[in-house]
């Protein structure tokens, strides 16, 4: 394998279109203002639509301006992204377009070329096809696909073939948007970089791990989509369980692509299958109907979408990793759309302690340790610990739980958030997979979310009502307290 070199040009598939203008040319632009564009790097626009030049950079400069305060801007840094620019119009079952297309890359590349297909994804095997039978993906050629890569194993693999077909494994680059985020980064950080957690962080020391992503959202418009696809499919087949590969993994040898994906897959293949026999117990699908968020009245997800449907906007389960270090730990996730509150965090309730000292009226004081990394919206560390309830007590010590909360926000007040693909793009552009993911860890993961759904479906189980505004159906509540658990809120 060559060491990759820094791309002469990124030719982004879908670069009218709405990801685009929300995240992918904004990250761009922030990473010009910071100098870390490659000299030199053109950036190729393609789409449908047929576009002149002035046009497409017209439309890009609104989309940053539309997305970075005025004050945030730096006219020179927004010229020098706008003056990198370049715009061709392609269809993928175009055939002249795509020549057109692959003589427009190879006359602007001084070297590697980045390709990011920002597409519906069956556009992906027909759009490396023909840029390889126009000469326009071999050595020196690297691609980023977008997610969801297929909508089962089966799909997934036909994805898979069509693209490898064009592309080696390590010229590929799969996005799954939350491994560029800065909070999920500072997790491998915490577990790595300190030496604390390491000794404590298996069965023997910790109770349960709770991942929750809750969204206040609905679906914005984009009802086609997410009602074939629904809450396993959109956010937990890829965010949800690369959050879980990050919390489970064993330590990585280096910080470096093959030895973090190592890792990663190894926890995906130690899951225990969920099947037909297992869904009812161990899984719930949701589906909110209307309610309130924030005191604003909202429609319920058949309404939003036009018709009655049975897709799940919730999913609550718990999962296994049948290894050493995790045997008998369960692992609840859960997700949902027009939840209380949009929040993303990751909870490790340590063990009580074996005995206490303190005797009865306090044992019932007694909380367990827990670490709860938050990653959005805000970036904070918290350990709940027990300490002794200030005062005088004749009958010995009184505790109660108190939080050591490390705010990220303030610690480093004058980083500026992040878009995730900033990170995302700056590594494609280098060449570095270590933040995306590999072939493997995507159909595992297919597989098995696959035997859920198969389960759901054989079992007949249709999603379950939620008001907007709640925290999914009762039976995610049951599903956890059965084991004597709860979900932390
Ligand atoms: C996307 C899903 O992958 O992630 C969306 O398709 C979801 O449905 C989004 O809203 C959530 O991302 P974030 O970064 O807002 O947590």
């Amino acid at each position: 394998m060559t060491q990759p070199v820094p791309a002469s040009l990124l030719t982004i598939f879908g670069a009218t279109g709405d990801l685009a203008r929300r995240m992918l040319l904004p990250s761009l632009y922030s990473l010009q203002a910071e100098r870390l564009l490659p000299d030199g790097m053109r950036i190729l626009g393609t789409a449908r639509s047929e576009l002149d030049r002035e046009t497409f950079v017209a439309e890009v400069e609104a989309s940053i301006c539309e997305r970075i305060p005025a004050h945030e801007r730096d006219a020179g840094a927004l010229r020098g992204l706008l003056e990198r620019l370049d715009y061709q119009a392609a269809g993928v079952d175009d055939d002249a377009s795509m020549a057109a297309l692959a003589a427009r890359v190879q006359a602007l590349r001084d070297g590697d070329v980045l390709y990011h297909l920002s597409t519906a994804p069956r556009f992906y095997g027909p759009a490396c096809q023909a840029l390889a039978a126009h000469g326009a993906a071999g050595p020196g050629t690297r691609v980023m696909l977008e997610k969801p890569i297929g909508k089962d194993l089966a799909s997934a693999v036909a994805i898979n073939d069509s693209v490898a077909r064009a592309f080696d494994e390590d010229r590929i680059y799969r996005v799954d948007h939350y491994l560029g985020k800065e909070g999920v980064q500072n997790l491998i950080a915490l577990r790595f970089g300190n030496a604390l957690f390491e000794p404590l962080w298996n069965a023997r020391h910790i109770e349960q791990v709770q991942i929750t992503v809750g969204e206040t959202v609905g679906v914005e418009g984009r009802g086609d989509y997410y009602d074939d696809s629904g809450a396993m499919r959109d956010m937990l087949q890829n965010h949800l369980l690369q959050l879980l590969c990050l919390v489970a993994m064993e330590p990585p040898a280096r910080f470096e692509p093959t030895a973090v994906r190592n890792e990663k897959i190894k926890v995906l293949r130690s899951l225990r299958a969920i099947g037909a026999h297992e869904v009812a117990a161990e899984s719930v699908a949701g589906q909110y109907g209307a309610g309130a968020i924030d005191g604003v009245a909202v429609p319920g997800y058949a309404q939003e979408l036009g018709r009655e449907s049975r897709t799940e906007t919730f999913v609550a389960l718990r999962a296994h990793i049948d290894n050493w270090r995790w045997s008998g730990v369960p692992f609840y996730l859960r997700t949902g759309k027009r939840l209380p509150s949009r929040s993303t965090e990751i909870y490790i309730q340590f063990r009580k302690v074996p005995y206490s000292i303190f005797g009865g009226r306090t044992a019932a004081d007694m909380r367990p340790n827990g670490l709860v990394i938050k990653l959005q919206p805000e970036e904070r560390i918290e350990l709940d610990l027990m300490s002794k309830t200030p005062g005088l007590d004749r009958q010995g010590l009184r505790l109660s739980q108190v939080g050591l909360d490390l705010d990220f926000h303030e610690e480093f007040a004058s980083a500026r958030k992040r878009i995730a693909y900033e990170r995302l793009y700056l590594d494609a552009i280098e060449g570095n997979g270590t933040l995306f993911v590999r072939r493997d860890e995507t159909e595992t993961a297919w597989a098995w979310v696959d035997a859920i759904l198969d389960g759901w479906r054989s079992q007949g189980l249709a999603p379950r009502p939620y008001p907007a505004g709640t925290w999914g159906p009762a039976a995610a509540v049951s599903l956890i307290e059965r084991h004597g658990h709860s979900w932390r809120e």
